[in-house]
């Protein structure tokens, strides 16, 4: 009892933030919670480097994450280069490639390349690389979503196997096999206007496994794991956003109307429902809250705009970026927090960086926390 009492003491005086409660007749402090230091970094200058892009193909939404040695960049709709011409046509639903880093991990980046998207044959470019030219989609449509492009036969409606954020990789084996998933929503939306058909759609789990192989022609392979793991009208834990850290995957996923809701899982029982926690009035539950519960929220999480979230070490943070909703600009904003429940500061802007000149400028802003300088 004498020593909890000294250590607690002890505990008491080197943290701010310590709560006294009853033992025994004695009264003892321990720590709760470190006080919520706030990580707030600010832009010093930005510098455009070099375009990611596979100069054949025209890509958007693009997210990245580490696998097997190089960069896995996942995509939204992808049109192949007509070529010889500046048009792109025959529209795939994703796709993917691979970048490759030099030696000391920084990203491969090269002065020139092919003529296409994003590339004028001398400017730098970070070559996008991987299966040509036919482009299979990655993330495979349901068996009742139009496959194999998602189109339907009565060109009125189109299913869109779009992820949303990159794959979670949950696992990297001694031999470098790699075990990640992404959670993507079954959108069925009209082929005119985007118009959404299902509001809350149901969500598809898929799971990637892939062997380091120096063919970038070899990606890793992906299998539904359930075509249906969250429901239509359920959260889409995991489609906003996901970080692994301290052995569990913290899942976001919007509310509705509005809000990020969280969930988490043991980061080896991502396919098990049952060992899922739901944080519902700042405490973890078993029992899922629904859409429309604003106990679910976890307050400035991002803007409900798109963007990536994940851990800093360095500066022993979670930080979110991406972009503000609505907008179609490439203002990149910020949040950060202690943990990944939060508390999580008032998104600001962080940077403000060129636009596109096409109708919608910019939009899916992404960080890609993995090209960071590791020293
Ligand atoms: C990226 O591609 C766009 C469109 O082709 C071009 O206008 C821009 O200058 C390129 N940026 C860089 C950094 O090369
Ligand atoms: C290619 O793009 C770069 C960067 O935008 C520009 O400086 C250069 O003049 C362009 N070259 C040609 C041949 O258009």
């Amino acid at each position: 009892m004498h020593f909890i009492q000294i250590l607690a003491a002890s505990l008491a005086a080197s943290v701010s933030y310590a709560l006294p409660i009853q033992e025994g007749e004695k009264k003892v402090f321990v720590m709760s919670r470190k006080p919520a230091v706030q990580y707030r970094p600010q832009a010093k200058r930005a510098t455009l480097v070099a375009n990611v892009t596979d100069p054949s193909v025209s890509r958007d939404s693009c997210g990245s994450v580490s696998m097997g040695g190089r960069t896995f960049w996942t995509c939204r709709d992808t049109a192949v280069r007509i070529p010889g011409t500046d048009q792109f046509g025959w529209v795939f639903t994703n796709t993917v490639g691979w970048t490759d880093h030099h030696s000391d991990g920084s990203p491969a980046i090269q002065a020139g390349g092919p003529v296409g998207a994003g590339s004028n044959g001398t400017n730098n470019i970070l070559l996008m690389k991987g299966p040509q030219p036919s482009l299979p989609t990655f993330y495979p449509l349901g068996s009742n979503e139009c496959p194999s492009s998602g189109v339907c036969a009565d060109g009125k409606s189109r299913w869109t196997s779009w992820p949303d954020s990159p794959p979670m990789v949950s696992n990297t084996a001694q031999d470098g096999t790699v075990t990640a998933y992404t959670w993507i929503s079954n959108n069925h939306i009209t082929s005119s206007g985007f118009q959404v058909l299902t509001t809350q759609p149901s969500v598809t789990l898929h799971k990637m496994t892939y062997k380091p192989n120096a063919d970038v022609n070899v990606v890793p392979t992906v299998k539904p794991v359930d075509t249906s793991f969250w429901k239509a009208n359920e959260i889409a834990y995991g489609t906003y956003g996901n970080v692994v850290n301290g052995g569990y995957a913290y899942l976001y996923g919007l509310l509705y109307p509005s809000g990020v809701a969280l969930a988490r899982v043991p980061v080896n029982s991502i396919e098990d429902k049952t060992k899922y926690q739901y944080y519902v009035s700042g405490k973890w539950t078993s029992t899922k809250p629904a859409i429309t519960n604003p106990a679910a929220a976890v307050p400035n999480a991002g803007t409900t705009g798109q963007g990536t979230f994940y851990y800093c070490n360095k500066a022993q943070s979670y930080i979110w970026i991406g972009q503000n909703n609505p907008s179609v600009w490439a203002d990149f904003y910020i949040s950060t927090a202690p943990s990944p429940e939060g508390p999580w500061i008032t998104p600001y802007l962080l940077y403000s960086g060129p636009n596109g000149d096409a109708e919608l400028p910019s939009y899916s802003l992404q960080a890609h926390h993995h090209l960071l300088r590791k020293t």
